[in-house]
């Protein structure tokens, strides 16, 4: 059998660091939400392996959304979020913990909490896999992170470039 192509880029998080972070992560989630009811809003399809993955540490009666959001084409932000109108839901009564893969602009997560505020959230926190260091453009603010980041594109672990690469296990930078 031929060997797979080598992936592009270079590893810059190895998949079993992910691993342990993602207990860590779990561990702190679950103590700060104790005895009040959380809905998991997952960002599709960049937080798809990280949802997965931490959902599996959080407790049982935890409830889980998805939302299928997007902005980026090629390597670059368009700007615009699309994506919204698709998804509504009622949250009056719980608390929102929103999932991405990685906060970047901030301006998904700022219209992603905007709206699920006006559905009637009590709270809605963010957590998200890796936080790039950049200029934001909108305000936006991750309360739980993996791994803080410099301002490098990187794929892997859900994280594609024009739909590829999401299935490579590690988080890889490209140059
Ligand atoms: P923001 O709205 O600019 O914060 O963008 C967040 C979204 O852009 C993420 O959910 C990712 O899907 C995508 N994104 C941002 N940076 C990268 C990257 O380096 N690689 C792949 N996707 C990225
Ligand atoms: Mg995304």
């Amino acid at each position: 059998m031929p060997a797979p192509p080598k992936p592009p880029g270079t590893v810059l998080i190895p998949a079993a660091r992910i691993r342990r972070r993602i207990r860590e992560l779990a561990r702190d989630i679950t103590k700060h939400y104790q005895g009040r009811p959380l809905t998991v809003v997952g960002l599709m399809n960049g937080s798809l392996f990280f949802l997965v993955d931490l959902l599996r540490h959080l407790p049982p009666d935890t409830q889980i959304e998805c939302w299928r959001v997007y902005s980026y084409k090629g390597r670059r932000s368009t700007g615009s979020i699309r994506g919204l109108d698709h998804h509504a839901g009622d949250y009056r009564g719980r608390h929102v913990l929103i999932i991405d893969d990685i906060l970047d602009t901030g301006l998904t997560v700022y219209h992603v909490s905007r709206k699920i505020r006006q559905n009637g959230a009590r709270s809605v926190k963010l957590c998200v896999l890796l936080d790039k260091k950049r200029k934001r453009r909108a305000p936006a603010k991750a309360h739980w992170v993996g791994f803080p980041i410099a301002d490098r594109f990187v794929i892997g672990y859900g994280l594609d470039l024009d739909h590829a690469y999401r299935t490579l296990p590690d988080v890889r930078a490209l140059d």
